[in-house]
């Protein structure tokens, strides 16, 4: 079995970013803002929230927090989208999820300029990823495809399950491992809660990539020996051991699936990790003006 080590993997992401935004700078080229608007105060998303902007800090892009009361009404937080749609210095922004009941997070995605749309969450963006577009990839997306093209994992031609069809992780997946490209040119078959079988469809996959948000859902009996096995979960469980009460836990059930898998990733120390390269690399490319010239 082979590790996929976010931490080290993320490192030099980070590191061949702060590399060229340094000199892209060096050259004229406009320092790259990243904006992030936090509503309410999910423990969560804070610190998501406040790892995004250290990691700017740490490769010279400037940041701004916005933070609003979760008592901000739908319309209110859209003048503030807004805003920052119309605001030159912002290269690119985030609104970070989830957002409280009362406002639709679609109506959210659709009022951020697809320019500016560094979550790749849009309808545009997600669009021109599907036909093969130019377009702000989403960042677990992202994340995992570095992880396989820079393990080595080769994939053409293999067969790749997804377990879980959210928006955000497994839709634009399934997109991604079968487009004619490396990483892709997988067949695919994606899983979800009302899939019959599912057990004896995880064991088919060569490629097993497991974002449906229950805690050590997969275990050894899941997954074909040699598979790679990507996880994306991360549930906070109650953990009266630890200092802040709680323990991150993923969907595969790490210790047994690890004795029979391939490669697998970590959780924590994998494909959370990875994510914030994909904000970063895409807040880049909106300095740069690179996907809408
Ligand atoms: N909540 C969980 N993941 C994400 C993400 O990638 N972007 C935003 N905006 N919110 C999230």
């Amino acid at each position: 079995m082979k590790l996929i080590d976010g931490k080290v993997l993320s490192a030099i992401i980070k590191s061949e970013i702060k590399e060229e935004t340094a000199h892209w700078v060096a050259g004229g080229g406009k320092q790259p803002h990243l904006a992030a608007i936090l509503v309410g105060a999910d423990g969560a998303s804070e610190t998501y929230v406040a790892s995004k902007i250290r990691s700017c800090e740490e490769i010279g892009f400037k940041s701004t927090l916005r933070r609003f009361d979760a008592s901000i009404t739908e319309d209110q937080l859209i003048d503030e989208i807004e805003a920052l749609n119309d605001d030159d210095d912002v290269d690119g922004f985030i609104v970070q999820l989830p957002l409280p009941a009362h406002i639709s997070e679609n109506r959210v995605m659709e009022a951020i300029d697809p320019k500016k749309d560094v979550d790749g969450f849009h309808p545009v963006n997600v669009g021109r990823m599907c036909k093969g577009l130019p377009a702000y990839i989403s960042a677990t997306p992202f994340g995992i495809i570095e992880m396989l093209k820079r393990s080595g994992i080769e994939t053409a031609g293999k067969h790749c399950v997804v377990i879980g069809r959210s928006q955000i992780v497994g839709l634009p997946m399934s997109i991604l491992m079968q487009r004619n490209d490396n990483p892709g040119n997988c067949t695919v078959t994606i899983c979800h809660s009302r899939t019959v079988n599912l057990k004896e469809i995880a064991r088919t996959a060569d490629i097993l990539i497991v974002a449906l948000g229950r805690a050590e859902f997969v275990t050894a009996d899941y997954v074909k020996e040699g598979a790679v096995v990507i996880d994306v979960g991360i549930t906070r469980v109650a953990d009266p051991s630890k200092k802040s009460g709680f323990a991150i836990r993923g969907d595969v059930k790490f210790d047994e699936v690890a004795l029979k898998a391939g490669f697998i990733t970590p959780v924590p120390g994998g494909v959370g990790l990875m994510t914030i390269c994909g904000l970063l690399t895409n807040t880049l490319k909106a300095a740069r003006k690179e996907i809408y010239p």
